[in-house]
């Protein structure tokens, strides 16, 4: 009996600390609990938090703190002057060099995928992807822009000799007026021979390949010289910019929706950054050092081939000769 009455006191109190406070209870604290003391200003206190978990950064003063391999959630992120172009600049130089509010991105790229596997895009680079406004032909513009196929037409990037510059496809080339471009070349990996399947044809070869798991079609520049690939990291629909667009949000921390508003480096393909996950994911703080920061690879692929697709419709035949020769020599 008296066990009872001294925990039901216990009880009562614990319940009472709780009710009074808006704060946090320690075991779901938000990060900006983790930081603080540390800085005397905001940036840098969002900055430590970006830094230990994308590890990504320009200044000194961060790289120091978070080093090692980047997380694989997290964007690609970049230091150069084209940054600002791109709107791809590491947090800290958003934070502490230029607000994004005063950047004006180049709106002519996009970021798309040269792998496919398994149907899904993988390995995401800048590319041209728009036609200029001016621009009458409505037929080459919807091309340019077609985002719901996987027919080469649409997805074999165009290499730009002139400039130096990748299009999406052969249709944002013509749009932008490029004379001399040449496409991406084809190249398909499988496991083992047999993932190929038994056709000759290459559109169907194409597109057993990418249906299979167990290959990828991954479209390479044409050339040797070395060309400046942007790499960057996939969005997707839903997007999420603000703080509890999924209704997700258990506790609210006025300081992570404000860091959620201040600068963009995509984390998972689909939030603004770390603090904007933090807000529409029921998902704490802590949680995230239990992640793996490094992506799992499955599968080795030892079969490649180049696969000789036609600039329309018209297809050639795959050359499995290539093939077996290859698996000759392993
Ligand atoms: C290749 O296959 C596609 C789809 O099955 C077919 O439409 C096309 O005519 C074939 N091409 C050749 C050259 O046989
Ligand atoms: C998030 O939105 C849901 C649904 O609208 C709401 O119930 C919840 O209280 C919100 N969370 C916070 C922290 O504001």
């Amino acid at each position: 009996m008296q066990t009872f009455s001294v925990f039901w006191i216990l009880f009562c109190s614990i319940k009472a600390v709780v009710g009074q406070e808006t704060a946090q209870p320690f075991y779901i604290s938000g990060p900006f609990d983790f930081v603080n003391g540390k800085y005397q200003d905001f940036e840098s206190q969002a900055m430590d938090l970006e830094g230990q978990y994308c590890k990504s950064s320009c200044s000194e003063r961060f790289k120091k703190l978070f080093w090692g391999e980047s997380n694989y959630r997290c964007a690609p992120c970049f230091c150069d002057s084209d940054c600002y172009k791109y709107n791809d600049c590491c947090p800290d130089k958003i934070l502490f060099e230029k607000p994004e509010t005063e950047i004006q991105p180049d709106t002519k790229y996009g970021c798309h995928g040269t792998i496919i596997k398994n149907e899904q895009y993988q390995e995401f680079y800048q590319m041209i992807d728009k036609c200029p406004e001016s621009f009458t032909n409505q037929e080459i513009k919807e091309n340019c822009h077609k985002s719901d196929s996987l027919h080469w037409k649409y997805v074999k990037p165009y290499f730009d000799f002139k400039t130096k510059e990748t299009y999406r496809n052969k249709y944002c080339a013509l749009c932008n007026n490029v004379m001399n471009s040449k496409s991406y070349e084809t190249q398909i990996t499988c496991q083992t021979f047999y993932d190929y399947g038994n056709s000759i044809n290459s559109t169907e070869v194409y597109y057993h390949v990418i249906n299979n798991y167990k290959c990828q079609v991954r479209f390479n520049p044409p050339t040797t010289q070395s060309i400046d690939k942007r790499q960057c990291g996939a969005v997707y629909q839903p997007f999420y910019s603000k703080c509890n667009e999924t209704g997700l949000w258990g506790f609210f921390d006025e300081r992570v929706e404000r860091a959620c508003g201040l600068y963009t480096n995509i984390v998972n393909e689909k939030y603004k950054n770390i603090f904007c996950r933090l807000c529409n994911e029921k998902i704490f703080w802590r949680d995230l050092s239990y992640e793996p920061n490094r992506r799992i690879e499955v599968g080795l692929f030892s079969m490649t081939s180049l696969l000789n697709l036609g600039d329309d419709d018209d297809t050639g035949f795959f050359q499995k000769t290539r093939i077996a020769h290859q698996q000759n020599l392993q």
